[in-house]
């Protein structure tokens, strides 16, 4: 131990009247760095209270995730827009790849309705030759983008990235030809003769 005395012995260092169950509280100095970090809490506080509450000068968390949502919207936006514009052009990719996420995308979200081997449920049959909305690689992808809502059919663009949507049109582009075990019945004229609604 130190020479220094023991505080207990020092009268004036006690805070009188403040005492329970026999503990005593003594009435220290704050260490000075400490009273300075409280002094810059402060400052810091009534700066920050003015630039962001009183004169709004700062963007506040919620402003700037909206401000980068809208940036994030945008480049999505621009996506679908080029990818809108290329279906004419686009031709199903025969890449093991991209057939093996489209497959991926195609058991997740769509075989609910169409069934795993495309042989239809909710969802029309995509084995056979018979197509409501076109038989081409360009209507199907139309088809997958836009939906058709009132049957059920979801506007993909909404859940599924440009690059999911042509990988998921080219795996289907597999099931023509093929002949699952009960499929649904056609539910409209043989296609191609028939003209593409959308356009
Ligand atoms: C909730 C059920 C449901 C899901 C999930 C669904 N579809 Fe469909 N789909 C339908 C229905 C219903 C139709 C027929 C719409 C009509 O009758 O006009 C359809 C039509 C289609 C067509 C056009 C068929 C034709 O005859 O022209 C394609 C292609 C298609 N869906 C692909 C997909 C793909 C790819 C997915 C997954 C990304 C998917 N569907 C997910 C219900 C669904």
């Amino acid at each position: 131990m130190n020479d220094r005395k023991n505080p207990r012995d020092d009268k004036d260092l006690i805070i009188q009247g403040h005492e329970a169950d026999g503990i005593q509280e003594l009435d220290n100095d704050l260490p000075r760095w400490w009273v300075w970090m409280f002094v810059l809490c402060v400052v810091h506080a009534t700066g920050y209270l003015l630039y962001y509450h009183v004169f709004n000068m700062g963007r506040l968390q919620a402003a700037e995730y909206a401000a980068e949502m809208d940036v994030g919207n945008k480049v999505k936006r621009e996506a679908q827009q080029q990818f809108e514009a290329s279906l004419a052009s686009l031709k199903p990719s025969t890449d093991e790849e991209v057939l093996g996420k489209g497959r991926q995308t195609y058991e997740t979200y769509c075989s609910p309705c169409h069934r795993l081997d495309g042989g239809g449920q909710v969802g029309p049959n995509l084995c056979d030759d018979y197509w409501i909305h076109g038989a081409r690689f360009e209507d199907n992808l139309r088809t997958i983008i836009h939906g058709v809502p009132v049957k059920g059919m979801l506007a993909w663009k909404e859940t599924l990235k440009p690059s999911e949507i042509y990988a998921v049109a080219s795996y289907i582009q597999g099931f023509p030809g093929t002949m699952p075990p009960n499929p649904k019945p056609p539910e409209n004229e043989q296609q191609p003769e028939k003209p593409n609604e959308f356009e």
